[in-house]
């Protein structure tokens, strides 16, 4: 499978934000480019502000003047679209609207040769939408790169109900000597990343509007329990409430109303006020200057308890076994439904229903739930949740064992599979559905995750390391809890569940 010829000329259009960073991409791969812009001086605008960048690299010192040159040499701005017509490839990085799309591409068709690909790195559009109707649409496929281009590593090449194979393939090949993490998708709403990440910010809405806990303390769960780089609500703000809201509402309305993608009031509003985040000075947070920092909300410190006893198998919060005689409290194991039991309170992992459920069932009267981790050892932050029967001093107890273990802990309020559980959970399942439906395979999912949007584990190996029959057994529970569809486990999941297959791989 051979990419591009270095030699190969690349065109892009559009000289915003993507295209000039793509611009930028294919240039230091050693591509001459020619980049056009239907506004005037927009072309010249986007040749700059790549030149600007790679200034500021070599006034770091991390690029060579002479390279820089080189590369300002390599980009050249087009008059016209019909100076495009020596283009091997070219990328479409314009307007995200269809008919807009359509129109540029009829007219690429009569300017370039019959061999030179077609793509186009829109976020949202159908490609099988912008191809139909060309002579040729076969030659037509998605190039999705993220943003910033010349720094995200993922692309996404998209496959449309046309696409011959070996444009795909010779794409694939191209991005991966353009140094970038291509990942084959099908042309469906959202491709993987759009889709599969939409439970993120979901799950974190839901869980704000239901009072859980607030912003500040649900984004330092994800991130210190969780390992995300960012909270939800963080990254919605950096992002723009907007383009989070659009990109969730246009997913839903494409796949028909499916509970799966349904957006959120609480953001709906946000674009309301014109709270769009970082960019308008406000949105979850307060970014005005002198505002006061929103502090997640963490548990005093508790004495710690000097003897543990461990009923059963903890499942993925085993490590926590060793943590605690590490921290020299006193374990003993004896048989059981997985309670860690402390003076004054019996813990457990959160297995997707409400601790005062659970304790309605049977569990005893001191229950308080703890959510997953990605790694107990290193997590600095747990989130807690009491039954509502649970004795005054039973959360505290709680969080004295955690913070013998050197972590902050937060007490959440007892809402079915508490935060990271949940999320993982549903990230998991979204992925499942991804690859049941054809979108990627397994791997690719897992794979443009992680380095499409910085997950620090792929949802399906992560739901490995869980257990998927743990993940099945919570989204269930959380279904059940809420009677929404929303929460249905995929087929994917139950028959791998029930073929006792990992969902990875
Ligand atoms: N911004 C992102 O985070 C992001 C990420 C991935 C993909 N995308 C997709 O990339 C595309 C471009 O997004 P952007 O953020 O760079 O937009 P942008 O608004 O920054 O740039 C678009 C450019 O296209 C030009 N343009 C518009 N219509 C044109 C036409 N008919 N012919 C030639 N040029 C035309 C505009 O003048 C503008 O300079 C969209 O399809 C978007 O969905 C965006």
């Amino acid at each position: 499978m051979s990419g591009l010829p270095k030699t190969g000329i690349v065109a892009v259009i559009g000289a915003g934000a993507m295209g000039s960073g793509i611009a930028q991409v294919a240039a230091q791969a050693g591509h001459g480019v020619l980049l056009y812009d239907a506004m005037e001086g927009a072309a010249e605008k986007g040749r700059s502000g790549i030149l600007a960048g790679l200034d500021k690299l070599v006034a770091k010192g991390k690029l060579p003047a002479q390279e820089r040159d080189a590369l300002a040499a390599r980009i050249t701005v087009a008059p016209s679209l019909d100076a495009l017509a020596g283009a091997g490839l070219v990328v479409e990085a314009i307007v995200e609207r269809l008919e807009v799309k359509r129109q540029v591409f009829a007219a690429l068709e009569q300017i370039v040769t019959p061999d030179s690909i077609l793509a186009s790195n829109t976020s949202s559009l159908s490609i099988t939408a912008i191809a139909a109707g060309l002579k040729h649409p076969e030659r037509v496929a998605g190039l999705h790169f993220f943003n910033p281009a010349p720094v995200m590593k993922l692309v996404e090449i998209v496959a449309g109900l046309a696409s011959d194979r070996a444009v795909l393939d010779t794409l694939f090949a191209t991005a991966e000597a353009w140094g970038k993490v291509p990942v084959h998708a099908t042309s469906t709403p959202g491709f993987i990343v759009n889709r599969v990440a939409r439970p993120f910010y979901a799950e974190g809405l839901r869980l704000l509007e239901e009072s859980a806990a607030d912003v500040a303390t649900l984004d330092a769960v994800m991130r210190e329990a969780g390992g995300f780089r960012m909270g939800p609500f963080e990254l919605m703000d950096l992002i723009g409430h907007d383009v989070n809201f659009a990109v969730t509402s246009s997913v839903f309305q494409s796949y028909f109303c499916d509970p799966r993608y349904r957006p959120s009031l609480t953001q709906q509003e946000l674009v309301a006020a014109g709270w769009l985040g970082r960019k308008s000075g406000r949105g979850f947070y307060d970014y005005t200057t002198g505002a006061a920092l929103s502090e997640p909300a963490t548990v005093a410190p508790q004495p710690a308890p000097g003897v543990v006893t461990i009923e059963g198998d903890l499942g993925p919060a085993e490590p926590l076994a060793d943590l605690f005689a590490e921290a020299g409290i006193a374990v003993t194991r004896t048989d059981g439904p997985g309670l860690v039991r402390i003076d004054g309170a019996s813990l457990a992992l959160t297995d997707g229903s409400m601790a005062t459920g659970r304790v309605a069932a049977g569990a005893p009267a001191d229950l308080v739930l703890f959510d997953l981790a990605l790694d107990y050892a290193s997590a600095r932050r747990i989130a807690i949740a009491k039954a509502d029967q649970a004795p005054a001093g039973a959360a505290e107890a709680a969080a004295g064992l955690f913070q013998a273990l050197g972590k902050t802990v937060s007490a959440v309020d007892d809402v079915p599979g508490l935060v990271v559980m949940r999320t993982v959970a549903m990230l998991a399942n979204e992925a499942a559905e991804a690859a049941l439906v054809g979108v990627a395979s397994p791997a690719d999912i897992d794979r443009a995750m992680t380095f499409g949007v910085n997950y620090p584990r792929g949802p399906l190996a992560w739901a490995d390391a869980v257990g998927p029959e743990r993940i099945l057994a919570v989204l269930e529970a959380v279904q059940a809890a809420y009677g929404d569809d929303r929460y249905r486990p995929s087929q994917f999941l139950r028959r791998r569940v029930a073929s006792r297959r990992p969902l990875a791989g």
